[in-house]
């Protein structure tokens, strides 16, 4: 596999690098810019070997069912995305970039994400600057992998680099199909630094060897039903699965029988649930916190109405639904966790953005430290668990924290597969 480092001849030449810039935001203010950070090591490298570079990313997601169907020009869907709030513009992120690359480079933004406008502004690049595209996600084809979207983008330039690890999950045009065209073209097309890092890191979660166990994943999310191939994945790979936030209440349901009142819960899952249970390497929480009006407009606000139910046999009141794991279960996964030599961490506890819900989560983050303390490596898994050690001021005392949620995951229960690195091994 070509790194940025093997890449050669890029004097003068434009490269394509896709980097995941589907940052948290509210319209245009970005509350964290973690992800445009992690990428300006590949695009300054890029840049100190001569190239120009142009960078793609897309920025939340559209809802295509809501979209009208028929042929459209780009206008339209453009029009109703933006009406419709689907998907936003990604040019808030150019002031970031802009401020993260240093006042020495020049940053363009182009509004336009194909056509003659985005072919103009890519050949007036000159070498050392830096051109950010239109949203990937402006284009129906690109989730759709269109293979006429993935030629005009590889036409435009003459490398290619994969540095959005948050999206490499994704065979979308910008990820899998620009780098095939590439490459088919016997051109080059690597992985970036940020790339590099994730899958090194990531890997070391894919098969601990027998001196890097006990292997502890922590599991949290809503649903069991979105991560069902993920927790069999983990049941092969790990020694122990502690499970918490909202899925937990359907293991607890499936495995003590017991009425979980208003807490997440899905009855279709049960069933599994329960044979995964039987494996022996999952552990439930033993006490719960339970609570009633739970603001989901404002999840920091409120609630009053707060119950502890001190063990795992008991029914929840009715109109209450669990919001965090009690202090015997921080106690119990704290010390399963402590004594693992790799940890894996995806989903938080509970409810970590309410200051009275947030002591399972942060009492699993400062478990998974003590243990990175003491030697062990402890991976975060992006998404809420990032952002939860985030808050809690403890980000930079874990050995990894992944940039991508959803790609993590896949990249350790695929074995290290996922198509935007496959594609860049020409497999
Ligand atoms: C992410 O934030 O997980 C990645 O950017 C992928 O986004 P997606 O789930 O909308 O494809």
């Amino acid at each position: 596999m070509l790194t940025v480092d093997e890449m050669k001849g890029l004097e003068g030449k434009k490269v394509y690098v896709r980097v995941d810039f589907n940052v948290p935001h509210k319209g245009a203010a970005i509350s964290d810019d973690n992800r445009i950070r992690a990428a300006i090591p590949t695009i300054a490298a890029l840049l100190k070997k001569g190239a120009a570079v142009v960078l793609m990313s897309h920025l939340g997601k559209v809802d295509w069912k809501k979209l009208k169907k028929g042929e459209k020009t780009e206008a339209d869907i453009e029009a109703q995305m933006k009406k419709n709030d689907l998907v936003i513009a990604v040019e808030p992120l150019k002031a970031h970039l802009a401020a993260a690359m240093g006042k020495e480079v020049k940053v363009v933004f182009c509004p336009e994400n194909r056509g003659e406008k985005l072919a103009e502004a890519v050949k007036e690049l000159k070498a050392g600057e830096v051109l950010l595209a239109q949203n990937t996600r402006y284009q129906a084809g690109e989730e759709k992998n269109d293979a006429a979207l993935a030629a005009e983008w590889a036409g435009l330039v003459d490398a290619f680099v994969m540095d959005a690890f948050g999206s490499a999950h994704r065979a979308h045009a910008s990820t899998v199909g620009v780098p095939a065209a590439l490459a088919a073209q016997g051109k080059q097309v690597a992985l970036g630094y940020l790339m590099e890092k994730e899958v090194r890191n990531l890997g070391r979660c894919v098969e601990p060897k027998e001196d890097e166990r006990p292997y502890v994943a922590i599991l949290g999310g809503a649903k069991v039903s979105s991560k069902i191939e993920v927790i069999d994945s983990l049941l092969k790979k790990c020694d122990k699965i502690l499970i918490g936030g909202g899925m937990s209440y359907t293991f607890k349901k499936a495995v003590y029988g017991i009425d979980v009142a208003a807490s997440i819960c899905e009855d279709d899952q049960l069933e599994y649930a329960k044979k995964c249970y039987e494996t022996g390497k999952i552990v439930l929480s033993v006490d719960t916190k339970v609570v009633k009006g739970l603001n989901f407009d404002d999840l920091t606000a409120g609630p009053e109405d707060i119950k502890l139910i001190d063990g795992n046999g008991i029914d929840f009141p009715e109109g209450y639904e669990g919001a965090d794991i009690g202090p015997k279960t921080i106690k119990l996964y704290s010390d399963i966790i402590k004594s693992a030599k790799t940890i894996f961490w995806n989903g938080p506890m509970g409810v970590f953005e309410n200051p009275n819900l947030q002591e399972g989560t942060k009492g699993v983050c400062e478990a998974c430290v003590e243990a990175t303390k003491n030697g062990a490596f402890s991976v975060i898994g992006g998404g809420d668990s990032a952002a939860a050690a985030k808050v809690f001021g403890y980000t930079s005392e874990f050995s990894h924290v992944s940039t991508g949620g959803g790609a993590s995951l896949e990249l350790i229960q695929y074995d290290g597969h996922l198509p935007g690195i496959d594609v860049i091994k020409g497999e």
